[in-house]
C-alpha cells in the first residue's frame, strides 16, 4: 500500500504498527486494534473483537511486524499475594479524582492467571516489557495501559467518561461522547492519528459492549504508540516491570495542537464548525458563550455575554431583549463584535460584522424550545431598565403564570434575535512559549475570504 500522508510519499516496508488490546479479564472477548505508523501519521488498520486469549494471540502473530508496540488493558505483571499493586495505588492517587482509579489486581483474584500467562506468551513471540523503552527505538514491546486515566489526559477532562455502568440509554450517550473526541481530538495530538471513520453506537446492551472494547483497545494501541513517540518526556510510568506498571500519557496541553494555513479557498465557518465542535465535546460549561461588543452613538463601546444560539455561513445568532442597552445601540450603530475564549483548549475566536434582526419566525421557532420558565422571563423582564426591587419581577412571572396557564407562551414582540454577519474572524491557539497560532479571514467584496497569519 501506498499514498500520501502529510504531503509525504509513503510506502509501507517494514512499518511501524502498534496493537491496542482491551484484554478480556474473565471470559469476556477482547477487542483489539491496530494502527500503522506511515509518512509521520498514524492509520487505523483494523478494528476488530475476539472471543479467546488464543484468538489474540494468533491475531498478534498475524498483524504484527519487526517493529511493534502493544498496549495492554490488563494487568500482565502481578507479583503480590494480596492488597493492591503499587501501580493501582497511584492510579488512584492521580486519577481518583477524575473517577479513574484502577482495578486492584493480585494473585488472589481469579483473573490474573488468565492476564499474565497472556502477557507471558507475548513475551515468546519477542514482546519484552516496554516500561524502560527508549522513545522512537526499533523492535518490538508490550506495555499495560490504563485507557480511561489515558482518556482524561488525552482529551483533557475533569471526569471519565462513563459508558462502563448504568442504563443502557446512558451508556450509549456517554460512549458517543467518546466516540466523538476520539474522532475530534486524537487527529491534532502528537503522534496524530488521521481519523475519519469509526463504528456507529448501537442501542442494544450486547452491541455497545462490543462497540466499547474495540474502542478501548484503539484507545491502548494509541498509548502504546504515544509511549513509542515521547517516552517519559510526555507518559507516567506508574510501577515498574518487576511490581507491575501502568503508563499513562502526561496530560495534553493544547499547545501542543498547531493551527496550520488552510489550503486555498478555505471557509473560516467550516473552521469554526470544527471548533466549537470541539468545544462542545471538550467539558466546556457554555461553549456558545460569547463576549458582545456593541458602541453607542457617541462612541462609548459596552461589551456583555450572551449566547450563540446558532452559527452558519449567515452567521451568528444571538437572542435577547429589543429594548435593552445592546439593542438601542445596535439600532444606532449596527457594527459589533463576538469574542469565544475556550480556556481548555487555549483558544480564542474574534469575529467582526454587521448585525441585523432575524426574521419574526425565526425567532418564534427558537423561543418555542426555550423552557417555560426561561420564556416567561422573556415576557416578564425589561431588559437594562432600572427596576425598584426584585419583587417588581416575581410579581410578574405570577401574573404571566396565570394568565398563560394550560397555553403556549408566543414569543414576546419585544423580544428576539439578532445575527452577525461576519467580515471578519480571527482563529487564536495557544502555542509554547507565547508563540501563538492567529489566522484572520477577511470577506471581500466578491464574498471570497482570505486569509492571513497575524503575529502574535
Ligand atoms: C454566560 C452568560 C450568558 C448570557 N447570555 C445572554 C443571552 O443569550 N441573551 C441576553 O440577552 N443576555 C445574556 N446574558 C446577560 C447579558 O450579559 C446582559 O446582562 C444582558 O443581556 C443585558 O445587557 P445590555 O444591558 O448590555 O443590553 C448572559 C450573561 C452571561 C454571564
Amino acid at each position: 500500500m501506498s499514498g500520501q500522508a502529510g504531503g509525504l510519499p509513503y510506502v509501507r516496508i517494514g512499518f511501524l504498527r502498534f496493537l491496542g488490546i482491551d484484554f478480556g479479564w474473565e471470559n469476556q472477548p477482547s477487542g483489539v486494534a491496530a494502527l500503522d505508523w506511515a509518512g509521520g501519521t498514524l492509520h487505523l488498520a483494523a478494528l476488530d473483537r475476539l472471543r479467546l486469549p488464543g484468538d489474540v494471540l494468533r491475531w498478534v502473530e498475524a498483524e504484527a511486524t519487526a517493529d511493534t508496540g502493544i498496549g495492554i488493558d490488563a494487568p500482565i505483571v502481578i507479583p503480590n499475594a494480596s492488597g493492591m499493586r503499587i501501580a493501582d495505588r497511584l492510579a488512584h492517587s492521580l486519577y481518583g479524582k477524575y473517577h479513574a482509579g484502577a482495578y486492584p489486581a493480585s494473585r488472589a483474584r481469579t483473573f490474573w492467571k488468565r492476564t499474565t500467562r497472556f502477557s507471558a506468551a507475548l513475551g515468546k513471540l519477542g514482546f519484552g516489557h516496554g516500561d524502560e523503552w527508549a522513545p522512537k527505538s526499533s523492535g518490538r514491546f508490550q506495555i499495560e495501559v490504563h485507557p480511561h486515566a489515558a482518556s482524561v489526559q488525552l482529551f483533557l477532562l475533569d471526569r471519565i467518561v462513563k459508558y462502563k455502568r448504568g442504563r443502557v440509554a446512558d451508556r450509549a450517550a456517554e460512549l458517543n461522547r467518546l466516540r466523538g473526541l476520539i474522532l475530534e481530538r486524537l487527529p491534532l495530538l502528537v503522534p496524530k492519528l488521521e481519523l475519519t471513520e469509526l463504528p456507529e453506537i448501537p442501542h442494544a446492551g450486547r452491541g455497545l459492549k462490543a462497540v466499547e472494547d474495540q474502542l478501548d483497545a484503539l484507545l491502548a494501541a494509541y498509548i502504546a504508540a504515544h509511549w513509542w513517540y515521547w517516552g517519559r518526556e510526555r507518559n507516567e510510568v506508574l510501577g515498574n516491570s518487576r511490581l507491575g506498571y501502568i503508563i499513562v500519557p502526561h496530560r495534553q496541553r493544547a499547545k501542543t495542537i498547531v493551527l496550520d494555513e488552510p489550503s486555498a479557498g478555505a471557509d473560516p465557518i467550516k473552521q469554526f464548525e470544527e471548533w466549537y465542535a470541539l468545544a462542545s465535546v471538550a467539558g466546556i460549561a457554555e461553549p456558545g458563550a460569547v463576549a458582545l461588543a456593541t458602541v453607542s452613538s457617541e462612541g462609548q463601546p459596552s461589551a456583555r455575554m450572551v449566547i450563540v444560539r446558532e452559527a452558519d455561513s449567515r452567521g451568528f445568532v444571538f437572542y435577547t431583549n429589543y429594548r435593552s442597552l445592546k439593542a438601542r445601540e445596535l439600532a444606532a450603530n449596527p457594527r459589533a463584535s463576538l469574542v469565544f475564549y475556550w480556556p481548555e483548549l487555549e483558544r480564542q475566536v474574534r469575529v467582526t460584522g454587521e448585525v441585523g434582526k432575524t426574521p419574526r419566525a425565526e425567532t418564534e421557532r427558537y423561543f418555542r424550545t426555550r423552557p417555560r420558565g426561561a420564556q416567561l422571563s422573556a415576557w416578564a423582564s425589561w431588559q437594562s431598565s432600572v427596576i425598584p426591587g426584585r419583587d417588581v419581577l416575581e410579581r410578574r412571572i405570577e401574573k404571566l403564570e396565570s394568565r398563560y396557564a394550560g397555553q403556549d407562551i408566543p414569543a414576546p414582540p419585544g423580544w428576539g434575535g439578532y445575527r452577525l454577519r461576519p467580515d471578519t474572524i480571527e482563529f487564536w491557539q495557544g502555542r509554547a512559549n507565547r508563540l501563538h497560532d492567529r489566522l484572520r479571514y477577511s470577506r471581500k467584496a466578491s464574498g471570497r475570504w482570505i486569509v492571513e497569519r497575524l503575529a502574535p
